[in-house]
């Protein structure tokens, strides 16, 4: 028999169970990041337990042993089968230790938790009074978790959202009108700049800048002087002069017509991920697996430029992700 080497009795001692959970708004593609983390993790010798709905569950105890077979079928399919939800027990100290209390109990040496800004700082404070491993993926179509050129979900979204768009360009082109077309991002501007520089829209209105509607609405007026017969603007859900429907109350005066309504929702976050998602979440859930057998703890596993990345979980939820100020100050010029 072969001495066993050092390599291989850390991979024996690592052995372990490997919670993995999806939190917060659901997002297209964390069902392939699911699969990944399943697949790779088992293929790693590792045991895979699915917590259903989120931080609730754990609190809940709902945990399930998970086999290859289990994210058989998943890939191409938005929403999550771990099913998601916000907890406000677990945002207390009281559920927190309760949370790490019952990992303990189930015997997790490591938790994976899919979600966005408030799940991260929900497992930098879990960190706090567990002493198992803890790995973040960012998982939200809003794209504001820093330490990630991308998360989960965000470009399924977009696209989304630029076929919704696209469909309303038309018949607001037929009627000779002027819509404000409102997408998510509570916090965010992230998917109306996608969103309205790939439909050419003839402003953004983001969170992130200060939003002036008198100069909007006298560039729409002197639009139609120029002879465009219509226009659209993409609002934002969490601009600071409100959603779409106060904005257009605020403007239909200043642009003297009414001002088209529609709230494109949550039609933005379901349905089948896109190429970038499911390779994006396949190779954060794979990378997060290799972290874990690296004793690698209180991280968000991300993308930047191109290189997987590493990043505090502090940070990640701290830090404000920058808005791409130059394809912003592009929609003045390209709308003219
Ligand atoms: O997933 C993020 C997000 O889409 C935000 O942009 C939005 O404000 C929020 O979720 C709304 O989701 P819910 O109604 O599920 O809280």
């Amino acid at each position: 028999m072969n001495p066993i080497s050092l390599s291989e009795i850390s991979t024996i001692t690592l052995i372990m169970k490997v919670g993995i959970l999806t939190s917060g708004g659901d997002s297209p593609g964390m069902n392939a990041c699911i699969r990944a983390l399943v697949r790779v993790g088992i293929s790693k010798g590792l045991e895979i337990i699915g917590i259903m709905g989120g931080l609730q569950g754990l609190l809940d105890g709902k945990f399930h042993e998970m086999q290859p077979r289990s994210v058989a079928n998943i890939i191409h399919r938005g929403g999550t089968i771990l099913t998601t939800g916000r907890s406000k027990e677990f945002k207390t100290l009281e559920g927190q230790m309760k949370a790490a209390q019952i990992l303990e109990k189930a015997g997790i040496g490591a938790l994976v938790a899919i979600g966005g800004n408030g799940t991260m700082q929900g497992m930098h404070k879990l960190q706090q009074v567990w002493s198992g491993q803890i790995i973040g993926l960012p998982g939200t179509i809003d794209n504001d978790v820093f330490g990630t050129d991308y998360s989960i979900g965000f470009d399924t979204a977009v696209n989304n959202a630029i076929d919704a768009v696209d469909k309303i360009r038309d018949t607001a082109q037929a009627f000779d009108r002027f819509f404000l077309i409102e997408v998510m991002g509570r916090d965010s501007g992230s998917i109306a700049l996608d969103v309205g520089i790939s439909c050419g829209a003839e402003a953004i209105v983001i969170p992130e800048t200060k939003t002036n509607l008198k100069k909007i609405a006298d560039d729409i007026v002197a639009g139609r002087a120029r002879g465009k017969n219509f226009a659209f603007i993409i609002v934002a859900e969490g601009d600071e002069e409100g959603d779409a429907m106060e904005i257009s109350r605020k403007m239909s005066s200043m642009v003297g017509e009414d001002c088209r309504v529609s709230v494109l929702g949550y039609i933005q976050r379901g349905g089948n991920p896109t190429r970038q998602d499911r390779i994006l979440a396949t190779k954060l859930g794979a990378y997060s697996i290799d972290c874990i057998v690296n004793g690698k703890t209180g991280i968000l596993v991300g993308e930047i430029g191109g290189k997987l990345s590493e990043t505090p979980f502090e940070e990640s939820y701290t830090k404000k992700k920058a808005i791409d100020t130059f394809l912003l100050s592009l929609v003045d010029a390209l709308s003219i």
